[in-house]
């Protein structure tokens, strides 16, 4: 039985954040809404209560029973976590009078504690609350203070339950991780069995036993995602597995060919659709940019379910689905709302069952488990890009020769971030074909060509990002050679707006 850790989610934007130093630890963790403990779970070792963007005293508070956790389980609350504990036995929680964001050092500790084993003075901490624990239950103990903060840490008495103000998952905590391990390793005993290695090894003997000889059709996108997601279900199936990658005519400068070669090398057994005519006909004239994602999610849906259906017998879509996608969120009013959605309907459409082997990794697990399964780093590495690929590149209407344009563009910009050693620094980023002519010369001619701009982002998690600092001297060869060996374009800009309030994509 693989043992976990819960973590339940009382709605604040870190809970992911202590998923992933959890996991980094080789410990299984999963993240529950606060209402939705597993009790009758018996792998569960510990529990970890998360932050909140409430207060405790707020009447639409997040609250669960801890009278059913409590002296059940090692517990950790985290900011909200602790305050909710320390409030529900008697604590006092009060608005703090100087607010505490940001860095601070812990000035006493009790390293003695098993909670703070390694941890000494002076660590710094990271604190985001405007609530501070004012007084503490009988039987709660102080274990560690800021200047601030008299009640940073704390432990009930002879029970293996801790709060802590601040958040140990975030970097800037810098003895964070030595605290995740002394509660996971040391208090709950975890064993650290969870790698990429042992996951494969489960999952394959898994899908095994699910599948039997069941046939699976799976869509690649050239992405990681289904990448990782296609190989491992090739390694427990083997050619019992079809994989379809369908051309739409957005995709990047020689992909098709390249990426299918890749899969072919990798032993996957796929079939390359060349259908970008198809979506050609169907976006000619059209400039609204969700009708263009419209055409192309309802086109590769009726692609793809063609190409299925020439098959025998299938009787289940792999997907390539992780973790975030299936976490179910809290919305502010406590109810979750489940923000998995399937790809454009596809299993509804063909009464497909869904198979979903990735469905417990964070991002950089999926990465490590490709690695694992010895796929090339240039496809684990992959910048993430659009379905609708080039289509929300291209600002107005598309037509094959702006595609051509900007596959050119984005090929010399995308091949230059690899050169100069800055691929792997920059989340994503590409080129947009702007709706706009503007004057200039070459040689003796004047020109009245087309303007592009150059986008590369730095993000975490593309919910917020902002623009790469690139070096000029890098900038400056990109744009002489796009301007010098692009026919049509004449002019090269950077784009320099963060998310929020610019997106990434500009359609
Ligand atoms: P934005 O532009 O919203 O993008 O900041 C956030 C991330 O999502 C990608 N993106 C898409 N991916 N279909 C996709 O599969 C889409 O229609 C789509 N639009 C944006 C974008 O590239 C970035 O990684």
């Amino acid at each position: 039985m693989q043992e976990k850790i819960i973590i339940l989610d009382f709605g604040s934007q870190t809970t992911q954040l202590i998923g992933r130093r959890v996991r980094e630890l080789n410990m299984y963790c999963e993240i529950v809404p606060y209402n939705k403990f597993p009790y009758d779970d018996p792998s569960v070792i510990g529990v970890i209560l998360s932050g909140s963007p409430f207060s405790v005293y707020d009447e639409k508070a997040f609250k669960t029973d801890l009278n059913r956790l409590r002296g059940h389980y090692p517990m950790l609350g985290i900011c909200y976590g602790a305050q909710l504990l320390a409030q529900t036995y008697g604590g006092t929680v009060e608005p703090a009078d100087s607010r505490e964001y940001g860095r601070a050092l812990l000035t006493q500790v009790d390293s003695s504690n098993p909670l703070l084993k390694d941890i000494v003075p002076g660590s710094q901490v990271w604190m985001s609350h405007g609530d501070t624990i004012t007084s503490l239950p009988d039987g709660f103990r102080i274990i560690a203070s800021t200047a601030q903060v008299p009640v940073a840490a704390y432990q009930i008495e002879g029970e293996k339950s801790w709060g802590v103000q601040f958040h140990p998952e975030v970097f800037h905590s810098t003895d964070g991780t030595q605290l995740l391990r002394n509660f996971v390793v040391d208090i709950c005993g975890g064993k650290q069995d969870w790698s990429a290695a042992s996951f494969i090894e489960t999952t394959v003997a898994q899908l095994k036993e699910q599948l039997g000889d069941d046939k699976v059709v799976l869509g690649l996108s050239g992405g990681v995602d289904s990448s990782v997601a296609a190989v491992l279900l090739n390694k427990a199936i083997g050619k019992n597995l079809t994989c379809i990658f369908v051309d739409h005519g957005m995709l990047r400068k020689n992909e098709f060919t390249d990426v299918l070669r890749d899969y072919e090398v990798l032993g996957l057994n796929v079939i390359g659709v060349d259908a970008s005519q198809k979506f050609f006909s169907e976006l000619a004239g059209v400039t609204d940019p969700e009708k263009k994602r419209k055409i192309i999610g309802k086109g590769f849906i009726d692609v793809f379910d063609q190409e299925a259906h020439k098959l025998s017998d299938v009787k289940w879509l792999g997907q390539g689905t992780i973790y975030p996608d299936c976490i179910e969120s809290l919305s502010i009013t406590g109810t979750t709302i489940k923000s998995h959605h399937n790809v454009g309907g596809l299993p509804e459409k063909m009464n497909l069952k869904l198979c979903e082997p990735l469905r417990l990794l964070f991002k950089d697990e999926v990465r490590a488990v490709g690695r694992e399964l010895g796929m090339p780093e240039h496809l684990i590495t992959r910048h993430p890009f659009p379905g609708p690929g080039l289509a929300v590149r291209i600002l107005g209407d598309i037509t094959p020769d702006k595609v051509r344009i900007l596959q050119e563009a984005d090929h010399i910009f995308i091949q230059g971030l690899r050169d100069w050693g800055l691929y792997d620094k920059v989340w994503q980023a590409g080129v947009i074909l702007l709706p706009v002519q503007s004057v200039g010369v070459m040689g003796d001619e004047r020109t009245y060509e087309r303007a592009v701009a150059l986008r590369a982002v730095t993000s975490t998690d593309a919910m917020t990002a902002d623009w790469a600092h690139l070096p000029y001297d890098f900038m400056a060869e990109v744009s002489n050679k796009i301007i010098n060996t692009v026919r049509g374009v004449n002019r090269v800009t950077y784009d320099i707006s963060s998310k929020p309030p610019a997106t990434i994509e500009w359609e």
